[in-house]
C-alpha cells in the first residue's frame, strides 16, 4: 500500500511539473529532485526551515501536514527555479550504490524489498556468534532471508533441518568457501571453523545478517525502516549500524549506532518490567575501549503494550553534526546532543587516566564519520542481553556465565520452539520482516 501511494504521488508531482509548463527545464529538476514522495517532503523540510515554524520537527514533519505540503509547493517550485538544482549537504557517501553528487535532503539510499537485491545486502557467513557467544550461524540461505511480496523477511531455522541433530554434537563446520560470495565473513570467536562436542554444540540456529558494508556508508543523514518484529523466545532481531573504517580504533572506540533491538519473548519479565515483545531500544556504544564504554548514558526504552511484533512500525533515526536522535513512528525515543567536550565529556571518561581516541575529531566523534546498515535476527547468547532470572513461561535454559550454554540452550528446545510457529504461516512469526529502508541526506 505504501508503495503504491508513493508512486501515485510521484505521478502526481510529474503531472503538477507539466503543468507548469514554462519551466521546462525545471522538470528535469523534478525528476531529479521529486525521485521519491519521501524525498520531496525532505524538499519541503529545507524550505520551511527557512520559515522556522514553533513546534515543527524534522521527523515529524517528513510525515505532516500534506495540505500544507501542497500549498508550500508552489513556494518549492519558485525557490528550486532560482537556486541550483542540487544544494549541497553536509552528508558524506561511499560505497558502490552510493550516488555520485549528495543533494540536500535526496533520497541517497534505500529498498522496498520488491526484489532480493544482494549488491546492496551483502549477508553475513559466520559461526562467530556477533562477539556474544550468540547461538545462530548467519548464511546466505532463501531459507533464511527472502523478499516475498515487497517485504524482507529474516527467518530462522534448526541447523538440524540441514546437517542432521547428530552433526551439532559431533560434527564440524567450516563456512570458508571459495567463491568471493562465500567467503568467512567474521572469523573472530572461532567464526569460519566450529567443532560441536556434547558440552558444546554447533550453533543450533541458521538465520541471516544483511549489511551494507560494501553497497552503501554515510556520515550524517535520516534513516528509516519500516519493520515488524519477530516473536519467540530468545529471539534477538537488530537493526543497527556500524563504522565503516574505525577510523578511531577497533570496538567500540569508533562507536555503534543502534537503532532497534528488542526480545521476541511474549511473555518475558524483569522485576516485574515487560522486557519481551512490549519493549523496544535503542542504544549508542562508544568508549576507548569495552570495558570503557557509555552505552548506558545513550540508551533509551519505549513499551508497547499491543507488542512491537504484532504490526509494522517506523523506526528512525536522524543524525546531525549536533546530535543524534532516535524516534518510534515519529515519536522521540531520545537523542544526545553532545557538550563541547564531545562524547568523551559526555561519557564521563575524563575521570580515568585513558587517551581521548576523539581528540582531533569533532564534537560528534566517534559519530562524525560514516557508518552502515545492518539488520539481524539473532537467538541468545550469554552477554546479559537476556538476563539470567528473567520471568517466562519457560524458564531461560542457560546461564550467562555457562561454559554450556549453547547445549543448554538446544537440549530444552521443547520449550522454545513451540513458541516460534515455524510451521504456521511460513514461519513468519519468527521473522523479522522490513517493508522499507529509507536514507536521506540532512
Ligand atoms: C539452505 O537451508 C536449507 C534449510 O536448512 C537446507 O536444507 C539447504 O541445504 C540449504 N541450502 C544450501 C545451498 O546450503
Amino acid at each position: 500500500m505504501i508503495k503504491k501511494r508513493q508512486q501515485l504521488s510521484t505521478n502526481i508531482i510529474f503531472l503538477f511539473c507539466g503543468a507548469v509548463g514554462k519551466f521546462a527545464v525545471l522538470c528535469l529538476l523534478c525528476e531529479n529532485l521529486f525521485s521519491s514522495f519521501v524525498g520531496f517532503h525532505q524538499i519541503l523540510l529545507s524550505v520551511n526551515q527557512l520559515e522556522p515554524e514553533i513546534g515543527t520537527n524534522r521527523l515529524d514533519f517528513v510525515h505532516g501536514d500534506r495540505r500544507k505540503m501542497w500549498s508550500t509547493l508552489l513556494g518549492v517550485v519558485a525557490l528550486a527555479s532560482l537556486s541550483a538544482a542540487c544544494r549541497p549537504s553536509v552528508t558524506t557517501v561511499s560505497g558502490s550504490h552510493a550516488p555520485a553528487t549528495v543533494c540536500s535532503g535526496a533520497l541517497i539510499f534505500s529498498d522496498e524489498f520488491n526484489e532480493f537485491d544482494l549488491e546492496k545486502w551483502q549477508h553475513e557467513n559466520t559461526l562467530a556468534g556477533g562477539g556474544n557467544w550468540e547461538f545462530q550461524y548467519y548464511n546466505n540461505n532463501r531459507t533464511n532471508s527472502f523478499t516475498q511480496h515487497g517485504i524482507l523477511h529474516i527467518r530462522p531455522s534448526l541447523t538440524s533441518d540441514q546437517f542432521g541433530i547428530d552433526f551439532l554434537s559431533n560434527g564440524n563446520l567450516n563456512v570458508e568457501g571459495g567463491a568471493p560470495a562465500d567467503r568467512c565473513t567474521n572469523p573472530a570467536w572461532f567464526g569460519c571453523e566450529r567443532t560441536g562436542t556434547p558440552n558444546n554444540v554447533l550453533n543450533p540456529i541458521k538465520s541471516a545478517r544483511l549489511r551494507t558494508v560494501n553497497s552503501f556508508s554515510f556520515r550524517y543523514g535520516i534513516v528509516e525502516v519500516r519493520a515488524k518484529m519477530p516473536a519467540g523466545d530468545w529471539l534477538w532481531p537488530a537493526i543497527w549500524l556500524m563504522p565503516a573504517y574505525n577510523t578511531y580504533g577497533t570496538w567500540p572506540a569508533s562507536g555503534e549506532i543502534d537503532m532497534m533491538e528488542s526480545r521476541g519473548n511474549r511473555n518475558m519479565f524483569s522485576n516485574g518490567v515487560h522486557i519481551g515483545t512490549q519493549e523496544a531500544g535503542s542504544t549508542l556504544h562508544y568508549g576507548p575501549y569495552p570495558a570503557l564504554n557509555g552505552w548506558d548514558r545513550a540508551h533509551w526504552l519505549r513499551r508497547n503494550p499491543n507488542g512491537y511484533d504484532r504490526g509494522f512500525h517506523l523506526y528512525q533515526l536522524e543524525w546531525t553534526p549536533n546530535f543524534i536522535r532516535f524516534a518510534i513512528d515519529n515519536v522521540e525515543l531520545g537523542r544526545v546532543t553532545p557538550p563541547n567536550g564531545g562524547f568523551w565529556e559526555f561519557g564521563g571518561f575524563n575521570r580515568h587516566n585513558v587517551e581521548n581516541p576523539w581528540r582531533f575529531g569533532s564534537r560528534m566523534a566517534p559519530f562524525d564519520q560514516k557508518f552502515y546498515l545492518i539488520m539481524n535476527l539473532a537467538v541468545g547468547g550469554t552477554n546479559g542481553f537476556f538476563p539470567d532470572g528473567v520471568s517466562n513461561p519457560s524458564p531461560k535454559p542457560w546461564w550467562n556465565g555457562s561454559p554450556t550454554a549453547s547445549t543448554d540452550f538446544w537440549n530444552a528446545r521443547n520449550n522454545w520452539l513451540p513458541t516460534w510457529n515455524l510451521n504456521v504461516n511460513d514461519g513468519r512469526d519468527a521473522s523479522l520482516q522490513v517493508d522499507h529502508v529509507r536514507i536521506w541526506a540532512l
